[in-house]
């Protein structure tokens, strides 16, 4: 965003006014499909429980679905049609989210907490908003929701943002916050959890230009990821079955990442269509549209979105970072941050605690830190603290030593090559910058 004259930024409210989320569908449709065990009270949501059924049961609970139900031919061939489909997983959750077959398997199936069978609840739609108070009265008038997207915000102060910064179609919003969802399963660490930071940019576009725009915000974002050193063979788009598409979308792609725990969504690409503009304009009253000065004409702009998650984006980079080798017949972990994504650009080490190398080495310290965030070590082993700066994903270690003293150099170790290079103590500032930014 920062780069480009053509994306804005924004930092909207996280409680909006709770009209907001009925315009946009939110409160209608932002739901799971949840069951309960009537037997231990364990919840799940219906579309992933095959997650926790092993294939052996699965397979035996369908076969007794269509031995009990033979004398149904019309359900026996809706059953074989969704068994036709190539995958095993996406065939399973079909079946249990259709209405008239998810029920009769559910009673095929033992809870996978107490492994009773025959004990589960019909499905219920289960509102993933987070629902609180405004004021002292708890009551229906006073509710608000934390915003499970931030996407929302930058809707409705598009025409604001756009007048005030006198962008031009297309032009994009952005904006880094917090969402919150009330996820029934939270797992794999920062994968899916319950208060998430997401990276979102509305880009706002010509309607008849939505397909090229979505294609170039395709590329982008994944060249993004590739960009900051992510493994490309690790990386991949998931295109979204139409039958599969969030309410508002037209479009839909997933960029993935390979996590140890198999494929999962780091970011979505959406073309919502003018669906949000309209529905605020419908629900508030207040147009929405664009003046399109050179066509004359006033319209509501489609929208591509790209919607990242920042944790989990940072976990799929922290992964990709990690490494244990060897070196010099020890063993070293080592996050092989790009530059650009190091917590720490440079740590500085006097080589001894003496001969006035640590006085040095502080005023380097004091120098970098005006436009690097830098680490000062003397403590233990050089050898040592090179180390601790690997596990940290240091890119530069500099040390200060006695050739410092004759000629005011320093070396330059490289966190990947384990290089040493030579560099004056004045020209530190410019050859960082020129390493972190390439
Ligand atoms: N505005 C569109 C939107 O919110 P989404 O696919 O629901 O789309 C976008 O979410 C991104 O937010 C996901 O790709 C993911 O990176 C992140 N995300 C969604 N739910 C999450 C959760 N429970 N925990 C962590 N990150 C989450």
């Amino acid at each position: 965003m920062t780069y480009r004259e053509d994306i804005e930024g924004l930092d909207a409210s996280i409680l909006m006014h709770p009209r907001v989320w009925e315009a946009s569908g939110h409160v209608e449709n932002f739901t799971d499909p949840m069951i309960d065990c009537k037997q231990c009270k364990a919840r799940f949501r219906l579309d992933v429980l095959g997650d926790q059924i092993n294939e052996k049961k699965k397979k035996k609970a369908i076969e007794a679905l269509k031995e009990n139900n033979k004398d149904n031919p019309t359900l026996i061939s809706k059953v074989d049609t969704i068994l036709s489909g190539s995958d095993e997983a996406d065939n399973f959750e079909r079946m249990l989210i259709d209405d008239e077959i998810g029920k009769l398997l559910l009673a095929e199936l033992n809870c996978p907490q107490c492994g009773n069978k025959g004990t589960f609840t019909a499905a219920r739609k289960f509102n993933l908003m987070f629902k609180t108070f405004v004021g002292p009265v708890e009551d229906s008038g006073s509710v608000v929701y934390l915003r499970p997207e931030t996407a929302q915000g930058i809707y409705i102060n598009f025409l604001n943002v756009q007048s005030s910064s006198r962008q031009k179609l297309p032009f994009g919003i952005a904006q880094i916050g917090k969402a919150f969802r009330n996820e029934i399963n939270t797992k794999n660490f920062l994968f899916r959890t319950r208060e998430f930071e997401q990276m979102e940019m509305q880009f706002f576009v010509q309607p008849a230009n939505d397909k090229k725009w979505f294609e170039y915000w395709k590329a982008e974002r994944i060249n993004w990821y590739y960009s900051l050193g992510m493994t490309k063979e690790k990386l991949r788009y998931y295109d979204h079955p139409k039958d599969k598409l969030a309410h508002y979308a037209k479009e839909a792609t997933d960029i993935e990442y390979d996590f140890p725990f198999g494929w999962g969504e780091i970011e979505g690409i959406h073309n919502r269509t003018n669906y949000d503009l309209s529905r605020h304009e419908e629900h508030s009253g207040k147009s929405m549209k664009y003046f399109d000065e050179e066509s004359k004409e006033k319209y509501i702009p489609f929208i591509i979105e790209t919607s990242a998650g920042a944790s989990r984006s940072f976990m799929a980079f922290l992964i990709d970072a990690y490494y244990e080798e060897e070196v010099n017949n020890e063993q070293r972990s080592v996050l092989k941050f790009h530059p650009k994504l190091a917590p720490i650009k440079a740590a500085i080490f006097p080589l001894v605690n003496k001969d006035g190398m640590p006085e040095i080495s502080r005023e380097i310290e004091k120098d970098l830190r005006r436009n690097f965030k830098v680490f000062y070590d003397d403590k233990g082993a050089v050898g040592r603290r090179y180390r601790r700066q690997d596990e940290a994903g240091t890119p530069y270690c500099i040390t200060v030593d006695t050739q410092t003293l004759e000629d005011k150099t320093v070396t330059v170790r490289d966190r990947d090559s384990m290089e040493q290079v030579r560099v004056s103590i004045d020209k530190l500032s410019e050859y960082l910058l020129l390493k972190i930014n390439g």
